[in-house]
């Protein structure tokens, strides 16, 4: 029995006898997320109803010193929500309310545990529109992409989870409530702690309550598809299309590779490939008016032409948009489970997205692994999924380290960062400081420890 366990008549007299499990399925059901094949075993899982509720853990959690992991969907890629040492993990689950869909203002009050694409449906019977829609968006929780400020194909035209967050309820690791700012759409009343939340990897404090700015639902949509047999000069175009003056709803890069994979995976035929082919661009258009997409795909189109474009492939109905976009969602997935199992989420100024991705071969060929490329070109934001004989993860894995270090050299040295939205959680935390001086990591610790003076909220993540 786990010395934790001395705290188990406090949590069921709190949650009641059934909220709290210490069964050897229910804690392997919570000792993992999709990062790599990681695998930390929590001692105590609680199914928490309120905000009170969890106050309450928090108090005897705190004052005991003993760890505590939050836990959305499990559909993480940096680790953030594994409970590396063991203690008390709090699932999110069962709160899973949409609150209030504020319809005069334009805004939702939802609790953390909902189903993103479950809100975004939700929202959409309104009429309304909350963009940000990470691949896993069927199964992912909107506390979850609070905690990795997540991003998805929209991000290039609608912004990332950040830009949508107004004020959050919020439980401290010492167990006070409180919100973080107000329901309004400015805010300049002293420092921002909502958007020090977002971001925050479950570090800081717990999220029980989320407003977020909604927008009106765009009446239509294009989606074409179009074949490069360069790769570089797949990058080379997705700067051009915005210098040219366009802003796509979605601009997704997916190399051969990895299309190859996902096709099969999925049982596609929708993109005809050649020997020829090097990657796709995936690009979407939309607005209120039909024609005006029709004639700004065409634009975009034959601005392609000059990057040497293969024939583009212009999705005809629902139907071919959703076998695309199942292609491209399922991608990470796919590729993970043919053998690319450390996932890399790097993020450079658009226009470097050419140099980063000939550093990702050479250096393939330095460090002996094999890489596929696949993401948000128009972001310039590429995740890297890499194959590396004898090595399925990265982390404490000295024969990784090095290759990894290097590749975010070359990614610092193009003005870019290690994580786009994939968090730092336990996976990068290696790499902090090939990105931040020492002085700005003791600040960032010293955040830390005044939300969490005993380090019990989510300890080891982020950080070395
Ligand atoms: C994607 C996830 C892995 O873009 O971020 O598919
Ligand atoms: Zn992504």
């Amino acid at each position: 029995m786990s010395d934790f366990h001395r705290i188990l008549p406090e949590l069921k007299n709190i949650l009641g006898e059934a909220f709290v499990f210490v069964d050897d399925e229910s804690r392997n059901n919570y000792a993992h997320d999709e990062t790599e094949n990681l695998h930390f075993l929590p001692d105590i899982v609680i199914k928490p109803r309120t905000a009170e509720e969890i106050s309450a853990v928090m108090k005897i959690c705190n004052r005991q010193k003993i760890p505590v992991t939050p836990r959305g969907a499990g559909t993480g890629l940096s680790g953030g929500a594994l409970p590396q040492f063991g203690g008390v993990l709090i699932s999110f689950e069962r709160m899973n309310s949409i609150i209030n869909i504020d319809e005069r203002n334009l805004q939702v009050i939802t609790e953390p545990g909902v189903i993103t694409e479950v809100l975004q449906n939700a929202v959409k019977e309104k009429g309304l529109f909350y963009p940000p829609d990470p691949s896993s968006k069927g199964s992912c929780y909107i506390g979850g992409n609070i905690a990795e400020n997540s991003g998805g194909p929209k991000a290039v035209k609608y912004g990332v989870v950040k830009d949508y967050v107004l004020n959050l309820e919020v439980v401290l690791p010492t167990g006070e409530i409180i919100w973080t700012g107000a329901n309004v759409l400015k805010n300049s009343t002293g420092y921002n702690l909502t958007q020090l939340m977002v971001g925050s990897e479950g570090t800081l404090g717990l999220v029980t309550k989320i407003v977020l700015k909604l927008i009106p639902y765009p009446k239509h949509d294009l989606l074409m598809l179009v074949p490069f047999n360069d790769l570089e000069k797949a990058g080379a175009a997705v700067s051009a299309i915005f210098r040219a003056g366009f802003t796509p709803s979605a601009l997704e890069l997916v190399e051969i590779d990895a299309l190859k994979i996902v096709s099969s995976f999925i049982g596609s035929t929708i993109v005809p490939v050649t020997n020829e082919m090097a990657a796709h661009l995936i690009i979407e258009v939309d607005g209120n008016h039909l024609e005006t997409l029709m004639n700004e795909m065409e634009a975009i189109a034959s601005l392609l032409s000059e990057f040497d474009c293969g024939e583009v492939f212009f999705a005809d109905d629902a139907q071919q948009k959703a076998e695309l976009w199942k292609m491209r969602r399922r991608t990470a997935e796919a590729v993970k489970i043919a053998g690319y199992t450390i996932e890399e989420d790097t993020v450079v100024p658009r226009a470097e997205l050419p140099a980063l991705i000939k550093g990702v071969k050479e250096l393939g060929k330095q460090y002996d692994f094999h890489a596929v490329c696949y993401g948000h070109a128009g972001d310039g934001n590429l995740h890297i999924r890499i194959k590396k004989e004898g090595s399925i993860f990265s982390l404490n894995n000295p024969d990784v380290i090095p290759a990894l270090k290097a590749l975010f050299t070359l990614v610092k040295s193009l003005g870019g960062t290690i994580s786009g939205e994939h968090g730092i959680g336990l996976v990068q935390k290696e790499y902090m400081d090939v990105i931040f001086t020492e002085v700005s990591l003791e600040l960032m610790r010293n955040i830390k420890k005044v939300f969490d003076p005993n380090n019990i909220l989510n300890a080891g993540k982020i950080f070395k």
